[in-house]
């Protein structure tokens, strides 16, 4: 009856895999191998995971259907528990799939122990990594779209400012302040798509892997996968409990999105300079310094702009963590959660003070209207007007480009040439130029698909608010 007592090896550990050691774990050991500090965030998860895996068992008469119910009612206990913050997580267990297993046992007793039958920590940790990601990617869809219908509100209440569209960081040519910012409504919805494309391959059932190579018990793996609302099961046990591409992936999902939010935070930071004037921030939304009174700073952007760097150092780390391990687990791999827990800590929380943060901005179309003079920014209109007269592009460009010297030797604009001394440069100049290189003129003659133009962007407005459900 040796295996009806707790054998003596096993009770000096305390572990749950201490059949085989003599002595206790050193404490310097269970302090640096545990993963409970963080991965208690699986907790849900990986209860989920455990109450399916208990029904296949009991399903294809591995446990009794007592056992079962008993594992699944002593699980939501401990959920609650969890819930409550009334759970003792101890790091001598290690990580949350041992803290939970084993607090099962202690609270329903002999079934407890039947729980991990044909499971492995290496199967149940991909499992609950999935679980929760699949989650996580649901959620940021729903802040990635807020932070588009705020964009998008912002293109609405702006539909008429015109401003300079930059090439360089140099006025290049104006455009609709609402074709910018549509241009990150786009940007973000690619962000959703990506998200949607990992989901694909995250979307997998890995648990009945095992170990690493599968189990000779009679699980149900397709059982458990449609259990849990997974469409399909990993086809390899051994990749399965190898893989972290779905984890990499995410990351990277992460870091574009941290990218975008960074490049629109830089030019908040920028717009809202003296310099620039063409965005004011509300009071709420920004801080002041502790040694200038008049300092009003736009410390939000600064930081959104600064976090990209910790979620690229996330994506980073897990690829380089990963790069050289053999196959199939390897303990390396817990260092996968830190990473992706910190990335969308930083990535949910820049989604939604952007959210806001866009809610209570304002654009000032006056200075933006301003800054479209000066630069000859319709250049690039004025030498089409030319092509349009039949003139080759090349010679265009440089009949314009001498025009701008000369304009640039007076300092004054392209407009205040008259038509007599436009028709100097060429003959093929009439009085209809002017139109040409009005601001306005300009902005409206783009009219190719996805161009500037008031007529196409009022189109992208509509669509993208139909898209999104603003009425
Ligand atoms: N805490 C571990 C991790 O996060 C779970 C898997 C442990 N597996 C093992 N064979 N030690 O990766």
């Amino acid at each position: 009856m040796a295996d009806q007592t707790h054998c003596p090896q096993q009770q000096c550990s305390g572990k749950l895999w201490g059949g085989r050691f003599a002595a206790q774990t050193a404490a310097s050991v269970e302090s640096f191998t545990e993963s409970i500090s963080y991965d208690w965030r699986l907790y849900r998860h990986d209860i989920m995971g455990s109450k399916a895996h208990a029904k296949m068992l009991a399903k294809q008469g591995l446990i009794s259907g007592d056992e079962r119910d008993a594992i699944i009612a002593g699980l939501s206990e401990i959920e609650q528990d969890i819930q409550a913050g009334r759970f003792q997580f101890r790091v001598e267990l290690e990580d949350i799939h041992m803290n939970i297993e084993k607090a099962l046992t202690e609270r329903i007793g002999a079934a407890g122990e039947k729980l991990h039958t044909a499971r492995s920590r290496n199967d149940q940790v991909a499992l609950d990594i999935r679980l929760y990601l699949r989650d996580e990617a649901a959620e940021l869809d729903k802040l990635l779209a807020d932070v588009q219908r705020a964009f998008v509100r912002q293109a609405r209440a702006n539909l008429d400012v015109i401003m300079p569209g930059y090439t360089h960081m140099q006025r290049a040519q104006p455009v609709l302040l609402a074709h910018h910012l549509l241009a990150y409504v786009e940007m973000f919805g690619r962000d959703r798509e990506r998200l949607a494309d990992c989901c694909k391959r995250l979307n997998l059932l890995p648990l009945g892997a095992a170990a690493l190579a599968g189990t000779g018990l009679p699980i149900d793996r397709e059982f458990v996968a449609q259990e849990l609302g997974f469409p399909a099961v990993t086809a390899n046990s051994m990749d399965t409990t190898a893989d972290r591409d779905f984890a990499l992936e995410f990351l990277f999902c992460l870091s574009v999105t941290q990218l975008h939010l960074s490049r629109m935070a830089e030019e908040f930071v920028l717009w809202s300079s003296k310099e620039f004037g063409f965005i004011s921030i509300g009071d709420q939304y920004c801080t002041g310094s502790s040694i200038m009174p008049q300092k009003k700073n736009p410390d939000i952007p600064e930081l959104i702009r600064g976090k990209s760097g910790r979620v690229a150092g996330a994506l980073v780390s897990l690829l380089m963590t990963m790069k050289g391990l053999p196959m199939t687990y390897n303990r390396d791999m817990q260092e996968d959660k830190e990473q992706l827990f910190d990335a969308l800590d930083t990535v949910k929380a820049s989604l939604s003070i952007t959210a806001e943060l866009l809610a209570h901005s304002r654009f000032n179309g006056g200075r933006m209207q301003e800054a479209t003079h000066g630069g000859f920014m319709t250049a690039t209109d004025l030498a089409d007007y030319l092509v349009k007269k039949n003139l080759p592009f090349r010679q265009a460009h440089r009949v314009v480009g001498e025009i701008v010297a000369l304009c640039q030797e007076r300092d004054i604009e392209l407009t205040e040439l008259g038509l007599a001394e436009l028709r100097q440069f060429s003959e093929r100049i009439d009085d209809d130029v002017f139109a040409v290189l009005s601001v306005e003129g300009s902005v409206n003659s783009r009219v190719s698909t996805g161009g500037t133009a008031g007529v196409r962007v009022a189109e992208a407005l509509a669509r993208a608010e139909q898209q999104l459900g603003i009425a």
